[in-house]
């Protein structure tokens, strides 16, 4: 596994493999396209920075089974630099154009509390997209602190705080390809 890289000796294991991620990548492009099949386009919403591997991997897949897809991205903030939710939803970067009448899929790497989720979606339906769905790649289901309905679920873990293939602790770890958990040293020395 990550033999040669730099972070390697953080990670105390992993949760979710590189394999898996690409394997369920393919089957929930094949979903989204099953079910948009009649769909003109699709608006692949991301949410920096966390979906940023998602979004590439899932917009490849769907570009092989589904219909056009185009890309806009939204930046908010929830958590601040540490490990928790605050529930403080703040939008860092809006949409560059309009949505009405657009199918829009959200792209999450991981839905935590819900938090960022239930927001988000209310504010693209506010904005007259004709449909609001979500795929994530990640959802912890016991920290589910508010029920927002995830169409499209990658995996479900515990409630532990992990990193990789886009998130970060304290901006770091985004680059690994596969999704784990840091040893607890990694967090007293920071
Ligand atoms: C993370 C993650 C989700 C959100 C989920 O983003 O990418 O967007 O938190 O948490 P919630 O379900 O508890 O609301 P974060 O705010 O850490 O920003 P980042 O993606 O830029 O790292």
């Amino acid at each position: 596994m990550a033999e040669g890289t730099w972070y390697a000796g953080d990670i105390d294991r992993v949760i979710v493999t590189e394999d898996q991620i690409r394997a369920k990548t393919e089957e929930l492009a094949k979903q989204i396209a099953a079910d948009y099949a009649d769909a003109d386009s699709l608006l692949l919403v991301g949410v920096l920075k966390g979906a940023l591997m998602f979004m590439a991997d899932i917009a490849r897949a769907l570009g092989r089974y589904g219909p056009p897809v185009e890309v806009e991205f939204m930046a908010v903030s929830s958590y601040g630099q540490g490990t928790t939710s605050s529930g403080v939803v703040r939008i860092l970067k809006d949409l560059d154009r309009d949505i009405t009448g657009r199918h829009v899929i959200v792209v999450e790497d991981i839905v935590d509390s819900g938090l960022t989720l239930s927001w988000l979606m209310k504010y693209l339906r506010s904005r007259s997209a004709a449909s609001v769905d979500v795929v994530a790649l990640l959802r912890k289901p016991d920290a589910v602190k508010v029920q927002v309905p995830v169409r499209y679920v990658g995996f479900d873990i515990p409630s532990e705080f992990v990193v990789g293939y886009g998130l970060d602790f304290d901006e770091r770890y985004r680059e690994l390809p596969y999704v784990g958990v840091l040893k607890p040293e990694v967090y007293a020395r920071s």
